[in-house]
């Protein structure tokens, strides 16, 4: 029997085994075996075959169940703000020059002066790709998005945008075309389907609904004939086999390709772009056949510096980002909206507190200040001077994967994500605090869509 992230949660479920207990005896990266559980991803063969294995040892699995838990009281208590470690948190110079970058994103993306080009909005998350876009000069004058309090979010800040619809699926072809006559010409169509939209059975069965999601952004490109579109996605897709062993990247461009579009991929990385990040995506960019542009991205603005004759600016650094923002331990809040930590329990402030930058809870030299499984990815604290790790959702969980302070022993608060993600201050978010993290933690950085936007903008 064929193996689902559902089937696999219930027969855990059933065995009493929690997800951490099934990673560890498997000795798999936990994460994974989430994403795959939530149908988010698909897991390789070995590690499928690592999980089936550990589920067969029987014996394993009951002596893993039976074992009672490190810590089954959580205790709270207030942590020590630290003068030396609150004096190590010092402003860069580059941060003043970030922070007012993204204002002016905000301010160009709000200012009422007309935007002569036009963008549609798919799979629209809580906008970031959006926001990019509507700063380059692109109105935005529509958006589709399934989860409610996403697409709260994106009215709030778009109020002027034309909600098309939820579901994508759902979209009749007469409300396309009703939606294409409200909307009238689009220039450019964004967004990227989620990866698990990308058809892994290579027999192009229309039953499958993993085809769906790719194939309903392409119903809207030929009713609109936009002149590009451009997907994002993470850049895992670009190593995605289909079953016939073809790549997923290709399956994509040949669709493209026989939709009239002339389409090539990049991966790219939005720290190479002023983005405080390291976020590997690829992104696909397709140009419609009469359009005389070769598809491109724009050149890099940020490097290493290595260089001395190379004309990019130092990458920028969570310090960048976040330096300005007040000194923060956990459980305590500020005035700033959003910048609030998440309160820890006493065993894991203990296991984190002396953990160099760089460095995760795993590596402690004592035995008894590591955390009872996981990888040394997790529990790890990020570094002050060099760019932030990827933003994911979960960046709110200090067992996730790098999600400590480079200097407070907390995981990172909403502020810093949407900082780290270059959201500008201004941007509204509502909503529960769970839907803020996916929307932050989903986006296409701003930053990044802006410059792509600008680079596109040259060719309209
Ligand atoms: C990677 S996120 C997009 C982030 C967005 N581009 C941004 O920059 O903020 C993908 C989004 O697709 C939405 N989605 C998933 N399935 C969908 C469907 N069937 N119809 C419409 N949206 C869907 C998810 O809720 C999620 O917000």
């Amino acid at each position: 029997m064929k193996i689902t992230g559902t089937t696999l949660r219930q027969h855990r479920q059933t065995l009493g085994l929690s997800q951490a207990k099934l990673a560890e005896i498997a000795d798999i990266p936990q994460h994974m075996l989430s994403a795959f559980e939530l149908e988010k991803a698909d897991l390789p063969m070995h590690v499928l075959n690592a999980v089936s294995n550990a589920l067969a040892n029987s014996e394993k699995v009951t002596a893993v169940v039976k074992r009672a838990k490190r810590y089954r009281d959580h205790k709270y208590a207030e942590v020590q703000k630290l003068p030396e470690r609150v004096a190590k948190a010092t402003r860069t110079n580059e941060n003043a020059v970030y922070t007012q970058a993204l204002k002016n994103i905000y301010s160009a993306h709000s200012s009422a002066q007309e935007k002569p080009l036009s963008a549609l909005s798919l799979f629209s998350g809580c906008g970031g790709f959006s926001l990019g876009f509507s700063a380059a000069g692109f109105l935005v004058k529509g958006f589709l998005e399934l989860e409610d309090d996403l697409r709260k979010i994106y009215k709030l800040n778009f109020p002027n945008s034309v909600e098309i619809g939820s579901d994508i699926t759902g979209i009749t072809q007469e409300s396309l075309a009703s939606a294409a006559k409200t909307l009238g010409g689009i220039d450019v169509i964004i967004g990227g389907p989620p990866c698990q939209g990308f058809s892994l059975s290579g027999k192009r069965d229309v039953s499958d609904p993993r085809n769906e999601l790719f194939k309903h952004y392409l119903r809207f490109v030929d009713v609109f004939r936009p002149k590009f579109a451009v997907l994002e996605n993470v850049r895992l897709l670009t190593s995605m086999k289909n079953r016939e062993g073809g790549f997923v990247k290709d399956d994509i461009c040949n669709e493209f390709t026989k939709h009239g579009y002339r389409i090539e991929y990049f991966e790219v990385n939005a720290k190479d772009y002023g983005v405080p990040q390291h976020r590997e995506r690829v992104l696909f960019v397709a140009v419609r056949d009469d359009v005389c542009v070769i598809p491109s991205l724009p050149n890099f603005t940020h490097g290493d510096g290595g260089d001395m004759f190379s004309s990019l600016s130092p990458l920028r650094t969570f310090a960048d980002a976040c330096s300005d923002l007040p000194y923060i331990e956990s459980g305590e809040k500020s005035n700033l909206p959003l910048h609030e930590a998440v309160k820890h329990p006493m065993h894991v402030i203990d296991w984190l507190w002396d953990v160099p930058q760089g460095f995760s809870a795993h590596d402690n030299k004592d035995p008894s200040k590591r955390p009872p499984s996981g990888y040394n990815t997790t529990y790890k604290r990020q570094v002050w001077n060099e760019p932030a790790s990827t933003v994911q959702t979960t960046f709110g969980m200090i067992s996730g994967c790098r999600n400590v302070h480079p200097i407070a022993t907390r995981s990172l608060t909403i502020r810093e994500a949407a900082r780290l993600q270059s959201f500008p201050d201004e941007y509204l978010f509502s909503g529960s605090l769970g839907s803020v993290r996916t929307g932050i933690g989903n986006a296409v950085p701003p930053l990044l869509a802006y410059n792509i936007a600008l680079h596109l903008k040259k060719f309209l």
